[in-house]
């Protein structure tokens, strides 16, 4: 009956006595917990570094980072966070602990060093934050090492089923948004049609919201996949009506940008050029949205951990925060706004 009881909850004078049965194994309360990013870096999730050691703390708990991904947990680095070390992070992109993809950790081996860092150090749970690859770390972890993580979807493609949202998607749009703005005042002031490739792995979320905000004409995603002839005709009954400016937005791997404007011009006489935006969508200042949403589940992380919860990934639902067990969502479908790309069709030409 003593399981689970926290230590937050108690008044102060309890907590040297609870402190007392917790050493003597008659109290099992979450002391300490980790908290690592993985995967692609996305904006906005310094700000979850920061909801999760803050909420931590605030619960009593001790908090620990660990550097680059499940790297940092087979190697054993790890570093102490306080109050203090997550000041002045949440307005910067990036990720103050390191990120990398860790293949090691797909194996027993990698596993089992995982844990035993999490022995060693003390760390009773552990919050992930990263995109699917860093959840089935997470969930092996949780499972087969009995090592509890909860995980946040951070990644700039929004491409994880069970949620809504993902930290980096919006400040990644907006970027990509604003550097498209910036290509069609150059493709207006010559008359030419700029192909921009942007981000999004195998996910054509962010080409057909930038698209639809930027007034693109054709948008090629591998959800709505479209024969370049298709592209080239819209451009063509386009520019019949007086239109001399043309934008396309590819979603990456779904053609090639600088081939495309090439059959473009050669098969139209507009002249063409290509854009390949890369990385500069991972970086810069979060948005209002991703620095809120990921307060918001750094603070759930934390609530998961403290309730016991394990092998728990967090998402938005309905614009309401909801938690699923990480291998039923891993074999969810994510579904691709169809409609939102017939009215871009619709309204661009
Ligand atoms: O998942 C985020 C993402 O930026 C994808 O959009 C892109 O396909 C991939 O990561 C690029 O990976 P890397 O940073 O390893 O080149």
């Amino acid at each position: 009956m003593w399981k689970k009881l926290y230590i937050y909850k108690v008044g102060k004078k309890f907590q040297s006595l609870i402190a007392h049965l917790c050493k003597k194994g008659m109290v099992d309360i979450m002391r300490k917990i980790g908290v690592l990013t993985s995967g692609g870096d996305a904006p906005g999730m310094n700000a979850a570094i920061r909801a999760v050691t803050r909420t931590a703390l605030a619960k009593g708990m001790t908090v620990v980072g660990v550097l680059k991904g499940f790297n940092g947990l087979i190697h054993g680095d790890i570093i102490d966070l306080d109050v203090r070390s997550v000041s002045d992070i949440i307005q910067k992109g990036g990720t103050m602990l390191y990120t990398a993809r860790c293949n090691e950790f797909r194996f027993k081996e990698g596993l089992q060093k995982g844990k035993e860092t999490c022995l060693k150090e003390g760390i009773e749970g552990l919050v992930v934050i990263g995109g699917d690859g860093s959840f089935r770390g997470a969930a092996d972890l949780s499972i087969t090492q009995r090592i509890p993580c909860v995980g946040i979807p951070a990644t700039i493609d929004n491409d994880i089923a069970m949620t809504e949202y993902t930290i980096g998607y919006d400040t990644a749009m907006n970027t990509a948004m604003s550097m498209i703005d910036k290509l069609r005042d150059t493709a207006q002031s010559h008359d030419r049609c700029s192909v921009v490739e942007v981000m999004g792995r195998h996910a054509g979320h962010i080409a057909v919201n930038t698209g639809i905000a930027c007034g693109a004409t054709h948008i090629i995603t591998e959800e709505m996949p479209t024969p370049l002839e298709e592209v080239i005709e819209r451009i063509q009954n386009t520019h019949t009506t007086g239109k001399h400016h043309f934008i396309v937005v590819v979603s990456e791997g779904h053609g090639d940008a600088k081939e495309i404007a090439n059959e473009i011009e050669a098969k139209t006489g507009i002249e063409s050029r290509a854009t390949v935006l890369g990385h500069v969508q991972r970086g810069g200042y979060p948005t209002v949205r991703d620095r809120v949403a990921a307060s918001q589940m750094g603070h759930y992380a934390v609530e998961l951990l403290e309730q016991g919860k394990a092998n728990r990934v967090i998402g938005f639902q309905k614009g309401k925060l909801v938690d699923y067990n990480i291998k039923t969502a891993l074999t969810m479908k994510k579904t691709f706004d169809e409609e939102l790309y017939r009215i871009a069709m619709t309204i661009s030409f």
